[in-house]
């Protein structure tokens, strides 16, 4: 049995999706359920030539063995949460916690409605910001409050229980990243919840002394969107001459783009409890590298990055990914446990 959460340890969007997607595959997980704020989170997940966006289903949805559950802690938009059911046929295999709080119409209009929330923050205008507030002031709804999600009640914390002692694997995916965690990150540019690995067990119900492991997932030009100190942003035409140019899942706004933060990184895996780091997009520090499946074939520009990397995160990188498809990764796990 194992229980290992995935969670972001920069500004976000470091292709957790991504990993979530390949970890399933490999470790056939019977559950996977999400933590995070709501859905102000994106996840692009790009399986052959197709690509998904997802907001509020977990982004091991690809993994079609796996139950698919949405922890209490979660913010849940009843409207994207059906929309992204149809989408992706997973009717029958999506359960939500019946305590998790609910966005209403409202809460978005206040979002996108408040100079301080849309403005100065920078705010996705999801609603999860006002959501939260409301859910704090004990005056938001929950999920068992709201008929059209009646057939998806579960007590997700009973069930990932239920997993683990039958000696099963679960995983835990987080949202957003380590830098707007509302305790950790840049405040006030932050989003309205922590978003660190305890955060992430706490939104399923899973107590500390039941995790495995934190995979800490590190992007090697960490992103930001939103307004907020980026100690590392380059010029956009720095990273344009780079050919880096991203773009938001939810809210489609330029990411801003940064260089490698080793102690921005150190610290994330700090209070992340990291025991082994993903390393994302290996093929912007080399292009060489696109698409490289095993570690021995990177060059040595990639591999010197990754040891720096390792050092300053202060564990074993055993995930590299080099490129956006779901093969595209290095997977030397086994060779750590
Ligand atoms: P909110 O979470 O919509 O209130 O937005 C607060 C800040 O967090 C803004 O800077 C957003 O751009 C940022 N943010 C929220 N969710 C994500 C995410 O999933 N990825 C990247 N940035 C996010
Ligand atoms: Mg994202």
């Amino acid at each position: 049995m194992s229980c290992t959460i995935i969670v972001g340890g920069f500004f976000g969007d470091e292709g957790k999706g991504k990993i979530v997607a390949h970890v399933a595959f490999k470790d056939k997980p019977v559950i996977i359920s999400r933590g995070g704020v709501g859905p102000n989170a994106g996840h692009t997940v790009t399986v052959g030539r197709e690509e998904f966006g997802v907001r509020m289903v977990p982004s091991g949805f690809v993994y079609k063995d796996a139950k698919l559950c949405i922890g209490s802690g979660v913010l849940v938009d009843p409207r994207v949460l059906k929309q992204e059911v149809d989408r992706l046929h997973v009717r029958g295999r999506v359960f939500v916690d019946f305590r998790c709080g609910i966005i209403t119409e409202d809460h978005i209009t206040r979002d996108k409605g408040s100079a301080h929330l849309a403005k100065t923050i920078g705010s996705t205008g999801s609603g999860c910001g006002p959501a939260n507030a409301d859910r704090v002031m004990r005056v938001a709804p929950q999920a068992q409050d709201v008929p059209e999600l009646a057939e998806y009640l579960l007590d997700v914390p009973e069930a990932i229980d239920g997993a683990l002692k039958a000696g099963n694997v679960v995983l835990l995916e987080g949202t957003q990243g380590f830098g707007i965690s509302l305790y950790y990150g840049t405040y006030p540019y932050v989003t309205s919840k922590d978003t660190s690995a305890s955060q992430i067990a706490a939104d399923n119900g899973v107590g500390p002394t039941r995790i495995d492991d934190v995979i800490v997932v590190f992007k090697a030009y960490p992103t930001r969107v939103g307004e907020g100190p980026f100690s590392t942003e380059m010029s956009a035409a720095t990273s344009d001459a780079m050919g880096i140019e991203e773009f938001g899942t939810v809210t489609h706004r330029k990411r801003r783009i940064g260089g490698w933060d080793g102690g921005m990184a150190r610290y994330s895996a700090m209070i992340n409890g990291c025991t082994q780091a993903a390393v994302t997009g290996i093929d912007r520090v080399d292009k060489a590298c696109f698409g490289v499946t095993e570690y021995k074939k990177l060059t040595k520009k990639a591999k010197d990055f990754v040891t720096m990397a390792q050092d300053d995160i202060g564990c074993p990188v055993t995930l590299i990914s080099t490129g956006p498809e779901i093969s595209q990764i290095i997977d030397m796990r086994g060779e750590f446990s």
